[in-house]
């Protein structure tokens, strides 16, 4: 394990969360339902019945959990707005309450000398809008770009940074696709609208911000992928995964086009199911974003597939060490994932911040699993940089044991500022042990 990294000096260290997943007081202060509060009451949707109706209590504890980051002298914290509390139903007028509390967090951050970095979409679309169709209805993105606004109108003065969107590609596949994640859907290749709706609700919510001089970003979960041999058939389920997963959310931001899903068998028509409108594309991709946020947790390893739904099949990574997850622990897999993305985008490539990464632990005081994983990130990120990748911060995975979405399970998950500290009255040990992805 290194002692030291060749990271640039001004690289920026922060902390994530999202607001489901942490603030808990989903009935206060006129906070409206998301989709998430409707996905928890379905039984059997989340392990044990969990929900985030309390989480972590940010909302209450934040000046704790501020302090906390002092403590740890991070530079930055990458929070979520929860959009219900804000639009208690996506449309109309601002909830001030709900603006209120992000106003003191903001306030409390910039006191501590933190800089606040928001996203404005963790995945808990209100519920109302979920009801006149989600993210397959294109009016979505539009009360996306009025959301941002709102935000940023009470918010902007002091936020210089702005996150649009979490994971596109798992809200769409997890959320819409297999119905694993709220709303719950089970579409499969129909839910590719979803996709183009995220996208264009990006490009209109970029267009507010950047009219209020804040710079934009977004986050992907993005994922080196590796064919399972090199037999022909291996390699191009492989490429049709990276397409998927990969490129039909990056090359529509930096290139103006999605790449073909058709020719992979992937879908009705190279339009998303109808989706793409003249003029979207130009929307997306233009003015262009001021960085990319990277959530890297894994490579992902494809074989030819084994029945006829999809052109891939996933195929087990071994002979690597494993999270408490189950997920695989490939350090070298950020570097490889940085340099790919040099690589395919060139001088489009904009300045990357890693804006997750990190590992669920068993709930043990043996604190050295998390340590090794990050410090051999630090150690494969540190490699990008000196290949010349511009990388501006790195956020790891997360502030705070939290709820973790379909898995659920409070404590002990992904670890970083405070490991005990769950809920009052927290549950046991996270208890997901497969690989999701
Ligand atoms: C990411 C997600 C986070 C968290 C993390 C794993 O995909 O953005 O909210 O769930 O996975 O714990």
């Amino acid at each position: 394990m290194p002692d030291r990294y060749d990271l640039p000096a001004g690289l920026r260290w922060g902390a994530s969360t999202a607001a489901y997943q942490v603030e808990g007081a989903v009935d206060e202060d006129g906070r409206g339902r998301s989709i998430w509060d409707a996905f928890c009451e379905r039984p059997g949707a989340v392990r044990d019945g969990d929900t985030g109706r309390t989480a972590c209590d940010h909302y209450h504890r934040w000046p704790e959990d501020v302090a906390l980051m002092r403590e740890l002298g991070l530079d930055t914290y990458r929070f979520s707005l929860a959009w219900p509390r804000v639009q208690p139903t996506g449309r109309g007028p601002a909830n001030p309450a709900g603006l209120d509390f992000y106003d003191r967090l903001v306030d409390g951050l910039l006191d501590a000398g933190i800089t606040p970095l928001p996203t404005l979409f963790h995945w808990d679309l209100p519920q109302a809008l979920e009801d006149t169709g989600g993210w397959l209805h294109r009016d979505t993105a539009h009360r996306f770009a009025e959301y941002a606004a709102l935000a940023a109108d009470r918010l902007g003065d002091r936020v210089p940074a702005w996150i649009t969107l979490n994971e596109p590609f798992v809200h769409l596949v997890y959320g819409y696709a297999l119905g694993l994640h709220a709303p719950g859907r089970t579409l499969m290749l129909d839910a590719l609208p979803a996709a183009h709706h995220q996208l264009l609700a990006h490009g209109l919510a970029a267009a507010e911000l950047h009219a209020r001089g804040r710079e934009v970003l977004i986050a992907h979960n993005l994922t080196p992928v590796r064919p399972a041999s090199a037999d022909p058939a291996d390699l191009a389920a492989a490429d049709a995964y990276d397409t998927l997963h990969n490129r039909l959310f990056t090359d529509p931001l930096l290139l103006g086009r999605y790449p073909d899903l058709t020719a992979y068998g992937l879908g009705p028509d190279p339009d998303l199911g109808g989706a793409v409108r003249d003029g979207d594309l130009a929307l997306i991709a233009a003015p262009g974003l001021d960085g990319l946020g990277v959530n890297y947790y894994n490579p992902t390893r494809i074989a030819a597939p084994t029945d006829p739904g999809l052109p891939f099949a996933e195929a087990p990574i071994e002979g690597v060490p494993r999270t408490h997850f189950g997920w695989p622990v490939v350090p070298e897999g950020l570097t490889e994932l940085l340099l790919t993305l040099r690589d395919r985008y060139g001088a489009a490539l904009p300045p990357i911040t890693v804006t997750e990464n990190g590992c669920s632990t068993a709930p043990a005081l043996d604190d050295t699993p998390r340590i090794d994983y990050l410090a051999t990130h630090l150690d494969a990120l540190a490699r990008a940089t000196t290949a010349g990748i511009d990388v501006r911060g790195y956020c790891t995975w997360s502030l705070l044991d939290n709820f973790e979405w379909a898995e659920a399970r409070r404590t002990y998950c992904h670890s970083t500022a405070a490991p005990n500290r769950g809920p009052p009255g927290g549950s046991g040990p996270c208890l997901r042990t497969t690989t999701s992805r």
